[in-house]
């Protein structure tokens, strides 16, 4: 290992880039730090690495200005690896000779360093303060578990092994487990049919992909996750009491994360002894598909911990957008009431399930109406949804419609059981209802 101050004016290989200390400064400084002939020659043509803490826009501006994604996997492909470490309108870099354990050596050498810097020194910044060994074990995910193997667990597992993690799925029996890992597998040969250059995977992605997912029935299978993503039922007694046999099991400084879509991130938190560690990450259906992920902190949410999580989004190929624990986030607190209205106007025979389908697609440019959305999203969710949103707003656009209702307490919950607005013997070729 070698420490400088000055970063040397070439060097061959690969570049992990570390910004430590004030979020945001420290990325300014790294992204201004460069000059153009150094960086030109090092990080166009190298695969670049960014691992720090820093926000989110930062992040993207030091990403962008060096032509790399940041967030790869993993930074060990071989020659040397180089660390540059910003801190205190300060640079450091460090060479490892031996990639493989790279990452480590630089991180422990860095620990080491971290004494001689300004802010190891007596007067200790609020963010400095921060800087121990646990502050960077949460920036290292590596384990990802997730509770769940339905509609969205899979999903959220499948975009997880693709980008590299090793994903350990929970579920509660195995033939729920069966169906998620078959819907995968599925999912996964359409992605390689779609080929590599049109954002599609390599058969050899797909199989590396699958080697990295696991499923179990056995909670104690998560003990080592360095994140727990829950995607199972929306309903809080059962999400509170699954984090509350968790938070006993998982190690102390994984993060937890629920995909809720409406439930507050505050109140499951507290089912838990960690809510500095405790954040929502919510994504949308299908996963693989979709680009976004809120990532919702509370006021316990540590700021690491939230940026952790926005990083961790990117490094599944998402955009993850910043939002604030109040019912519903961004999308839903806009999308529910216009579902829950499109149902409503139904109901008052303004038009037909597929006449009213097609007028936002056609009049709006919607890519799907809301009855084929409401049926993807599953009635069943949306229901649950609505109960949490009226709970929290006390507002009508929140509350449920008479028809939902009697649709989920048939059964009927949308494409997922066969049955909801549309029928789906076919499903090809959905078959609307008629219900007034
Ligand atoms: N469906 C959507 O479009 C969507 C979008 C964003 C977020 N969400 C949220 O994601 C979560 C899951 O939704 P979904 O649509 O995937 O539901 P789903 O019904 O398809 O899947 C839920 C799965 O969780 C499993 N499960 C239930 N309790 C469990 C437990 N204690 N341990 C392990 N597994 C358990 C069930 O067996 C089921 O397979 C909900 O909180 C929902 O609000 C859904």
């Amino acid at each position: 290992m070698q420490w400088g101050k000055t970063v040397p004016e070439s060097r061959p290989g690969v570049y992990v880039i570390a910004v430590v200390g004030q979020a945001g400064a420290g990325c300014e400084i790294a992204a201004d730090y460069l000059p153009p002939a150094i960086r030109k020659r090092w990080l166009s043509n190298q695969p670049i690495v960014y691992i720090g803490c820093t926000t989110r826009p930062l992040a993207v501006r030091i990403s962008e200005f060096y032509g790399h994604v940041y967030g790869m996997p993993s930074p060990h492909r071989g020659g040397q690896d180089v660390l540059l470490l910003t801190c205190d309108r300060r640079v450091y870099w460090a060479v490892a000779e031996d990639p493989a354990g790279a990452e480590e050596a630089m991180i422990g050498a860095f620990l080491t360093e971290a004494r001689h810097l300004p802010f190891a020194n007596k007067k200790r910044s609020k963010s400095a303060s921060k800087l121990t060994k646990g502050h960077y074990a949460h920036m290292n995910i590596k384990k990802v578990g997730v509770l769940g193997c339905g509609l969205m667990g899979s999903g959220i597992a499948q975009v997880a092994a693709t980008a590299g993690f090793d994903v350990t799925v929970l579920e509660q029996e195995q033939k729920f487990l069966d169906k998620g890992f078959a819907g995968i597998e599925k999912s996964l040969t359409r992605l390689v049919e779609r080929g590599p250059e049109k954002g599609g995977l390599t058969p050899a992605q797909k199989t590396e992909a699958q080697s990295h997912l696991k499923g179990t029935l056995n909670m104690q299978d998560l003990a080592d996750c360095d994140i727990v993503i829950e995607a199972i039922i929306e309903n809080v007694a059962e999400k509170r009491k699954t984090y509350a046999q968790l938070d006993a099991i998982v190690k102390k400084d994984a993060i937890f994360a629920s995909n809720t879509s409406s439930i507050s991130i505050t109140e499951l938190m507290t089912a838990t002894k960690r809510p500095e560690r405790f954040i929502g990450l919510h994504f949308f259906n299908p996963v693989p598909m979709m680009k976004l992920v809120e990532v919702v902190k509370t006021i316990a949410t540590a700021p690491e911990v939230y940026d952790t999580a926005v990083e961790f989004g990117a490094r599944l190929g998402k955009v993850p957008l910043r939002t604030s624990d109040k019912t519903g986030f961004i999308v839903n607190r806009l999308l529910v009431p216009y579902l829950l209205d499109a149902i409503r106007a139904y109901e008052e025979g303004v038009g037909s399930i597929t006449d009213i389908d097609e007028a936002m697609k056609l009049g709006c440019g919607y890519p799907m109406g809301p009855f084929t959305l409401l049926d993807f999203v599953g009635l069943d969710t949306t229901y649950y949804i609505t109960h949490v949103m009226y709970d929290e707003f006390k507002e009508r656009r929140f509350a449920s419609p008479p028809l939902l209702r009697r649709l989920v307490l048939a059964g009927w919950y949308g494409r997922k059981s066969g049955k909801g607005f549309y029928d789906y013997a076919d499903p090809n070729k959905p078959v609307p209802g008629e219900f007034v």
